[in-house]
């Protein structure tokens, strides 16, 4: 049987690490090409690009902070001169800063919006300039922004909420680009991940054990859990689903 992405292209924010080098492996495993961005880990990166090219893939690397603006436009345009075309796009790039409300920085708080939300909304636009009928648009977004179970995550909920569809006061980006994009066939969706062993979010410790108590299977996610939903709603077989807020949480919000 043919793979289910054979043929296609896809763009990962943030796929050196973690949840996006999940994805970047498991679309590859797919039969796409995957072209994947980092910032700090270009080792990391090179390791997914070479695990990708040894089970016979196509995959590229590039250094691009999700925060400038001109450096995600590049980025899709290397993709898109490099891979050929464009078809998937999944805004994974994500930073976390966890303080109090009077501890936390303008700086800090200027990041967080550049990076979980300009950078969306700029690679988003940008990609769909590339993409035709059965295009995919996935948010990785959080379970924080329908529920934070501990104190010093406003403003990355802020943040993540941005994307939702549901939940959240200004949750309609998702919920728009779908409305937007549905002309086109293109769908959009987005992921809320609740607790998933990363280096953002170590399994281990007082935080860890914290958040497993109040899950309903009591235990992290793995980052190839999520990426199996990604998979999903970047085949053929999910062209029904749009607008959608997908929930892989562990019972985090039940
Ligand atoms: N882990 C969780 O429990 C959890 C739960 C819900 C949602 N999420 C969301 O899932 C996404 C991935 O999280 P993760 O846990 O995999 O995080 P992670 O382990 O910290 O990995 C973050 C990845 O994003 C890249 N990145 C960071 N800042 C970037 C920037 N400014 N521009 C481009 N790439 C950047 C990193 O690249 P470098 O290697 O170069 O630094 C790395 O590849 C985030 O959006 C996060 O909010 C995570």
């Amino acid at each position: 049987m043919g793979k289910t992405l054979a043929g296609k292209v896809a763009l990962v924010t943030g796929g050196s690490r973690g949840l996006g080098a999940a994805i970047a492996l498991r679309l590859a495993h797919d039969g796409a090409a995957v072209a994947l961005t980092y910032t700090s880990s270009p080792q990391k990166a090179d390791e997914v690009v070479l695990a990708i090219e040894s089970a016979g893939g196509k995959a590229l690397a590039i250094r691009a902070d999700s925060a400038d603006v001109e450096v995600v436009k590049h980025a899709v345009a290397e993709t898109v001169n490099t891979l050929g075309r464009l078809d998937i796009l999944v805004n994974n790039a994500g930073v976390a800063t966890m303080a109090l409300i009077d501890q936390f920085s303008m700086d800090e708080f200027d990041r967080l919006v550049a990076v979980n939300i300009k950078g969306v909304f700029v690679a988003t636009q940008e990609a769909i300039r590339h993409m035709g009928e059965g295009g995919r648009i996935i948010m990785i977004g959080s379970v924080s922004s329908d529920s934070t179970a501990f104190a010093g995550s406003s403003v990355y909920a802020l943040t993540k909420g941005a994307m939702p569809t549901a939940g959240c006061a200004n949750a309609s980006f998702t919920r728009g680009l779908a409305r937007d994009l549905a002309p086109r066939g293109i769908t959009v969706n987005n992921i809320q991940p609740g607790p998933i062993e990363t280096d953002m979010n170590p399994a281990e410790g007082d935080f860890a054990d914290g958040l497993k108590k109040i899950t309903a299977l009591g235990r992290y996610g793995q980052s190839d859990e999520v990426a199996g939903l990604v998979s999903y709603l970047a085949s053929p077989e999910a062209a029904f689903v749009t607008g959608a807020n997908l929930k892989i949480d562990d019972g985090f919000t039940a």
